[in-house]
């Protein structure tokens, strides 16, 4: 049987990467996205905003009613900059919505079918940010957060013999990232600079941690945080 592999936040950037990459070794992928109707996409693009809870729980029940899903990449997260002193809990609420709340939502909805199987995989995708990135105090915390989610789900879910690691990405070419983080000019960002390899990294160098943690050769490996970034979190990061 086909297997189904569920990728949040599918249509563009980093998402995009890990649907095309899985689509590439024979998965069935689902993706979600406010915006659907992508003909292009490798496989079933699915509309929905993780920010509107309800709509949300409908949209995975009725894709979990649909599939059995074998593998979950809660890639979906809202990066939005404030300083400590402006952020206002509309600010919070969202960023905790999109990075955190939404990755519980879509594990408590593919999880029957994983325990029923006794087999099953979810990455979370977290960020540099969360060891600290000024202007991003929620985005960090919450990326921190996906971190502990991620932990702790792989304690309660390694019974199951479902695992549950994270790939932290460092500055990655996306839409995202490039509206954020502008260049004046073409000249590289002082963050680009700072990236030990010289450049940003390519959606695709993502996913191909992802493809590993989904794969069966990984089935041994869970509660693990992968920093793909060039090198950037390397003397930041706890080991
Ligand atoms: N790029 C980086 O440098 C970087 C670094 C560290 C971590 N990350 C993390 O990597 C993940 C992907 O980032 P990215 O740079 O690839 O982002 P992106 O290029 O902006 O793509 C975001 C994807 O999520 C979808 N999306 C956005 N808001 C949504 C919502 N409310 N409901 C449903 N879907 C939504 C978008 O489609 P629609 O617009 O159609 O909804 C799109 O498919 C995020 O968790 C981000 O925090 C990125």
């Amino acid at each position: 049987m086909q297997t189904v592999t569920l990728v949040t936040g599918a249509s563009r950037g980093i998402g995009r990467a890990i649907a095309e990459m899985m689509a590439a070794k024979g998965h069935r992928v689902i993706g979600i996205a406010r915006k659907a109707g992508d003909a292009t996409f490798p496989g079933e693009l699915i509309a929905c905003d993780v920010l509107d809870a309800a709509g949300r729980k409908a949209v995975l029940a009725e894709i979990c009613a649909r599939y059995s899903v074998d593998n979950l990449c809660n890639n979906v997260g809202l990066t939005a900059n404030a300083d400590i002193a402006d952020i206002t809990l509309e600010h919070y609420n969202a960023v905790m919505e999109a990075n955190v709340a939404s990755a519980i939502a879509a594990t408590q909805a593919v999880l029957p079918a994983m325990r029923a199987r006794g087999k099953g995989r979810i990455v979370n995708i977290a960020s540099r940010a969360m060891l600290g990135r000024s202007g991003r105090s929620v985005y960090s915390a919450a990326k921190a957060g996906v971190v502990g989610l991620t932990r702790t789900m792989a304690l309660e879910l390694a019974a199951d013999a479902i695992t549950v690691n994270c790939v932290s990405p460092g500055p990655i070419a996306t839409e995202n990232f490039k509206r954020l983080n502008p260049r004046v000019g073409n000249e590289p960002t002082a963050l680009e600079k700072a990236v030990p390899m010289g450049r940003l990294g390519d959606p695709r160098e993502i996913a191909g941690a992802v493809a590993y943690f989904l794969s069966d050769e990984a089935a041994f490996t869970t509660g693990q945080v992968l920093h793909v970034c060039g090198g950037l979190s390397v003397g930041f990061a706890p080991l």
